[in-house]
């Protein structure tokens, strides 16, 4: 039996968060994977949104969009594998142009990533000169090069406000935007991408959850409309959102995010008891354990950045990880 990084072996690691049965049959390939780590001196990141099996099972690095940036920035491995989506795995390799990055699956994309292009960019400054770029780092390394700085849901208020200007363009996500200046005194122009995830919860779903139980707790990605952060008692991002349940521990709540979020953190939080409007993310569920055994023992598939588009889209990286949150 092989014990991963963490001096576990993945089997002991998923024991009481999935059934035995299923450990048993999931076995030889965590323990395949597990060994193929070793041979590539590579590490596995992965995004809160990943099923239970990966996120706790075979995973050496896990956190939001922010923290996956700053691991990869920061591994002594020679191999990433990107156990989320397209967009993350080519923020890592910006942020470390010299490791091999692989994503298991090319289709496992984004909507506000295939929401703007570096053209509309370019488009949005002539029509407001001066005016910075901020962009969500859900975006093609492209739209990255085009841009003043990134953020994520984690830093997005900080990020705009560290700018010290009165008014920004902030891509692509209409809602995140929408949020972010409910936070700030900042002017923000907004763009027209959404999550398909988050844009499908509505606030009235949310009231009936609280007519049932006036004393649930709900908590809401940024990614969400407006209804629907109207009826939350916290918002943030995927990591924030993880943090609040353990430093509450709320008897009952809604998470109002993609559905692995909930099993993920249902395995570590026994007094509390999750409601779980299942909105799943289809890019995100590309990536499953075969694809990321595949990915170690045939290194596909390799994410690939233009180094021109690569050094531009690292300045606008790096200015963001450089402000404090
Ligand atoms: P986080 O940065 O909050 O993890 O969000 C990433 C994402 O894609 C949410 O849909
Ligand atoms: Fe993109 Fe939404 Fe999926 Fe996150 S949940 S990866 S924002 S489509």
């Amino acid at each position: 039996m092989s014990i991963s990084t963490t001096g576990i072996s993945p089997a002991e690691r998923l024991r009481g968060i999935v059934p035995d049965a299923e450990i048993a049959a999931l076995s030889p390939l965590m323990e395949e994977i597990e060994e193929l780590k070793k041979q590539r001196n590579a590490v596995v990141l992965a995004h809160n949104y990943m099923t239970p099996d990966i996120f706790h099972g075979v995973s050496d690095l896990k956190g939001d969009s922010l923290a996956l940036a700053r691991m990869a920035a920061d591994t002594e491995a020679d191999v990433i594998v990107m156990a989320g989506v397209h967009f993350m795995a080519e923020t890592a390799k910006i942020v470390n142009e010299r490791k091999t990055v692989l994503i298991p699956d090319l289709g496992a994309g984004c909507s506000l990533a295939d929401a703007i292009t570096g053209a509309d960019v370019r488009l949005l400054r002539e029509r407001y000169p001066g005016v910075p770029v901020v962009t969500y780092v859900n975006t093609s390394a492209d739209v990255k090069a085009e841009s003043d700085i990134c953020c994520t849901s984690g830093n997005a208020v900080q990020v705009v406000e560290s700018l010290g200007v009165d008014r920004v363009i902030f891509l692509p996500d209409q809602y995140l935007g929408r949020w972010v200046a409910t936070q700030t005194d900042v002017e923000i122009i907004l763009w027209e991408g959404s999550c398909i995830v988050h844009e499908r919860f509505t606030g009235e779903e949310l009231r009936g959850y609280r007519a049932l139980n006036p004393a649930i707790q709900i908590i809401a990605h940024p990614e969400c409309p407006p209804d629907v952060l109207a009826e939350a008692d916290f918002v943030g991002s995927t990591a924030r959102m993880i943090d609040w349940v353990r430093h509450e521990q709320p008897r009952q709540v809604v998470m109002v995010t993609e559905c692995s979020m909930s099993d993920n953190v249902a395995a570590e939080s026994p007094n509390t008891e999750f409601i779980r409007p299942c909105n799943m993310c289809p890019y995100m569920k590309k990536i499953t354990m075969e694809g990321i055994r595949d990915s170690l023992r045939d290194m596909r598939h390799e994410v690939v950045v233009e180094p021109e588009i690569a050094a531009r889209a690292r300045v606008a990286v790096e200015r963001m990880l450089a402000v404090r949150v």
